[in-house]
């Protein structure tokens, strides 16, 4: 794929899903099926992170698919605080063989998300869309080494 004008979006969110962990297992794996299925029909690649009951999801594409999957996504009922880390233009993709890269549930993985929240407070609303994609990138290369 050419991509001209390509854009990647970070943001971070807190969970709404309830249940037991089968029951929220279930409702992302369902969540991460429609998601798949539509982003490879908009161009769209990225990253779902998560961990206790936070979400990090980076987005990669053109800037309207993107901007336009960011509106659905702020009303969506199934997470709340959602905020926005970055919108940039890049010049390639981190997550280009996913239409949705998953990783979640690894103890290390809440630890150091955990890091850079309270990094963020200290900084005062900093936290960098790239540390949320260096540390998705790394966890995603584990998995896969594990896997
Ligand atoms: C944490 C989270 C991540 C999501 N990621 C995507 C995604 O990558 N792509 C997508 O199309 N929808 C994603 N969704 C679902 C959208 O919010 C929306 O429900 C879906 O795109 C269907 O929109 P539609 O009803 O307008 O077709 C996500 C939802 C949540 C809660």
């Amino acid at each position: 794929m050419t991509d001209s004008y390509l854009y990647r979006l970070v943001y971070t969110s807190c969970s709404t899903i309830d249940g037991s962990p089968s029951e929220i297992k279930t409702t992302i794996d369902d969540l991460l099926t429609v998601a798949r299925r539509k982003n490879s029909q908009v161009g769209i690649t990225g990253a779902l992170m998560f961990t206790e009951n936070r979400f990090a999801q980076v987005l990669e594409g053109s800037e309207q698919a993107i901007s336009s999957l960011y509106r659905k996504l702020e009303s969506d009922p199934r997470h709340r605080s959602v905020r926005l880390l970055a919108l940039e233009p890049i010049a390639v993709r981190n997550f280009g063989s996913w239409s949705m890269a998953y990783v979640g549930g690894h103890p290390d993985l809440a630890r150091e998300f955990a890091e850079l929240d309270a990094d963020d407070d200290r900084n005062e609303g900093e936290i960098g869309g790239e540390l949320v994609v260096e540390l998705i990138a790394r966890h995603l290369s584990n998995s896969a080494a594990t896997a």
